[in-house]
């Protein structure tokens, strides 16, 4: 399929220069988009320029959420080359998303080529300090006015582009995190594993409650037992005990995460064993009394890494590693966006 390009006048092409970049709510000038209709199949792919939508009313997104997204970034390397982490994984997930919320799938190659033309059309909007990137949002939704539930037979395709700073405020200080055993984030059989606006929807609630105490996050405890970790708000959790990085193991409800992934493969070439398993918040808080539990943090694409210093459990607060930034975390911190920003070597080909 060939790609239809319309190009933004050029008073809008301009980059806007920044102080702080938010996380999210800047976007470049131009706009990916294509359509679904069941008889055609994907068609009228386009690049234009960034405006707002239309859609109808009864839109089967706006009611029954019958829709899917990615997360993914395109980094100013140092020797000046853009570079996109993991895209082919992404893309592999968002078609894995798609499956399990009825959406058609679509062309990874394709998606790719969407991807790269509408960077290279902005590329002049990617920021060059070092923290800060390229956010790349594709999302999938349905456009079918019909308000009985079912699946729909229209869809649309978006990507748009986002220049980030720091997703926390934090930046890379340590976040302090609340353990919520009133809410869950996902449960087996449901939509944990994928990424669909609903898990982050049905997270609200909590997190508001955890922020009117003074905690910048949730932390997630299984739906059957509410024994055992799953996530931190919208990221994977580590924890770093005597001589093991360990993470929840995917068990259906967490969703596998693209920076989980890339921290499991590159601890152990800094001679970190790795295990995924079943960790319970009871051995958290005893590894945390007795001095075992090192570090913590969580990975995520938008925040990459993001120490955690305090957790409350049960109205009790537990400080892990004096509040402080711990050294592995640190290490692993430096090691991916080093990959990323093309000042280290990649020794599992993830850039491209
Ligand atoms: C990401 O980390 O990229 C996500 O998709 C989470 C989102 C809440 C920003």
């Amino acid at each position: 399929m060939e790609i239809e390009i319309n190009l933004a006048e050029p008073e809008k092409r301009k980059v806007s220069q920044f102080e702080e970049l938010p996380f999210g709510k800047i976007f470049t000038p131009h706009m990916f988009i294509m359509k679904y209709e069941e008889n055609k199949g994907w068609h009228s792919p386009k690049i234009q320029p960034f405006s707002n939508i239309e859609l109808h009313p009864a839109a089967i997104v706006l009611h029954y959420s019958q829709t899917v997204f990615e997360g993914l970034k395109a980094y100013y390397g140092i020797d000046g080359k853009i570079r996109l982490f993991r895209v082919w994984d992404h893309i592999a997930r968002l078609n894995r998303s798609a499956e399990r919320l009825c959406i058609p799938q679509v062309d990874p190659e394709f998606v790719f080529k969407a991807i790269k033309t509408l960077i290279l059309i902005d590329k002049d909007w990617i920021p060059k300090k070092k923290g800060s990137a390229l956010y790349i949002r594709p999302l999938i939704f349905a456009t079918q006015p019909n308000l009985g539930l079912k699946i729909s037979s229209e869809y649309l395709f978006i990507i748009i582009l986002s220049p980030v700073g720091a997703y926390y405020k934090e930046g890379f200080n340590p976040v302090k995190i609340y353990v919520t055993t009133e809410y869950i984030r996902a449960c087996p059989g449901g939509t944990g594993e994928v990424k669909t606006g609903g898990n982050y929807a049905a997270s609200l609630k909590a997190q508001e409650l955890a922020q009117k105490k003074g905690y910048t996050q949730v932390l997630w405890l299984d739906a059957k037992e509410k024994k055992y970790v799953e996530e931190v708000g919208s990221m994977n959790i580590f924890f770093y005990f005597d001589n093991e990085l360990a993470t929840p193991a995917l068990t259906g409800s967490i969703l596998p995460g693209i920076t989980r992934d890339s921290v499991l493969k590159l601890a152990p070439q800094l001679g970190i064993p790795t295990k995924e398993r079943r960790i319970s918040i009871d051995e958290i808080i005893e590894s945390i009394e007795n001095k075992t539990l090192k570090e913590c943090f969580g990975t995520g694409t938008a925040a990459v890494i993001s120490p955690v210093g305090e957790i409350c459990y049960k109205d009790k607060s537990y400080i892990i590693n004096e509040g402080k930034t711990g050294e592995l975390t640190r290490k692993l911190f430096e090691y991916i966006t080093g990959i990323q920003y093309g000042e280290k070597e990649d020794p599992f080909n993830w850039t491209v």
